[in-house]
């Protein structure tokens, strides 16, 4: 913990996402209109075989979006630093079928630090996001790292990508808290990821003729 000049608390990731577990389903629709499920059009035509695994899944907004669009998976991993926030990712699976049948698919939930090794196998995944996640993350390119060893060939990882240009405080009682953030370089992002033997795509998304975010494609 420590502050900036202006005496504001800054909090890292794991402590403010456990502080405002219980409200941040209030910005759901507000994270949700960046991107207009931009997101969905990027995503490979037939994902009913695929393993899935969300960086940084926080109480499933992504997961959400993809059950309300009737996607199917063969697996579901949802990771997360924060334990209060991936308690309220849902758990159980019923309508989440694109074609009709009603398969179950395995969803997961996993504790863990996406700046850390991550607790997966060499190639066991198809298709990885993290969506408002980068900003947080010191070391990019490990994530980098840990993505090209825990995708299988082929694999895909779609990331959403704020450019934050204001810091957000948040007031509770007579406390005020920031958030720790990094404000990494689109230009940097892509470099990491190149050397990471990724092809990386990006696509600028506007609102009223401003860039406020990027969506990032890295195919294997
Ligand atoms: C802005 S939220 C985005 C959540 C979700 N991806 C979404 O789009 O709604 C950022 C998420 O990243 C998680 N996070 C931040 N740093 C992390 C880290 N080092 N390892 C794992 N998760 C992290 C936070 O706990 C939080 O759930």
């Amino acid at each position: 913990m420590w502050y900036d000049s202006k005496h504001v608390e800054i909090l890292d990731p794991k402590e403010w996402y456990n502080l405002i577990a219980n409200e941040y389903k209030n910005y759901h629709n507000h994270l949700t209109s960046f991107d207009k499920w931009f997101f969905l059009s990027l995503l490979p035509r037939e994902t009913a075989s695929m393993d899935v695994i969300d960086l940084g899944a926080g109480d499933g907004r992504i997961y959400r979006i993809l059950q309300a669009k009737n996607y199917a998976f063969n697996s579901y991993t949802a990771c997360d630093i924060s334990e209060k926030l991936l308690k309220q990712h849902p758990a159980i699976l019923s309508s989440f079928n694109k074609g009709g049948d009603h398969r179950t698919e395995d969803l997961k939930k996993v504790i863990c630090d996406v700046e850390n090794t991550l607790p997966f196998e060499d190639q066991s995944f198809d298709l990885a996001f993290s969506f408002f996640v980068l900003e947080h993350i010191a070391d990019v390119d490990h994530v980098f790292v840990e993505m090209e060893r825990i995708l299988r060939s082929w694999g895909k990882r779609i990331i959403g990508h704020f450019l934050q240009r204001r810091e957000f405080i948040w007031k509770k009682g007579p406390n005020s808290f920031k958030i720790r953030l990094y404000n990494h370089r689109l230009q940097d992002i892509e470099k990491i990821g190149r050397k990471n033997l990724f092809d990386v795509t990006n696509y600028p998304i506007y609102e009223k003729w401003n860039l406020i975010w990027y969506i990032i494609v890295c195919e294997k």
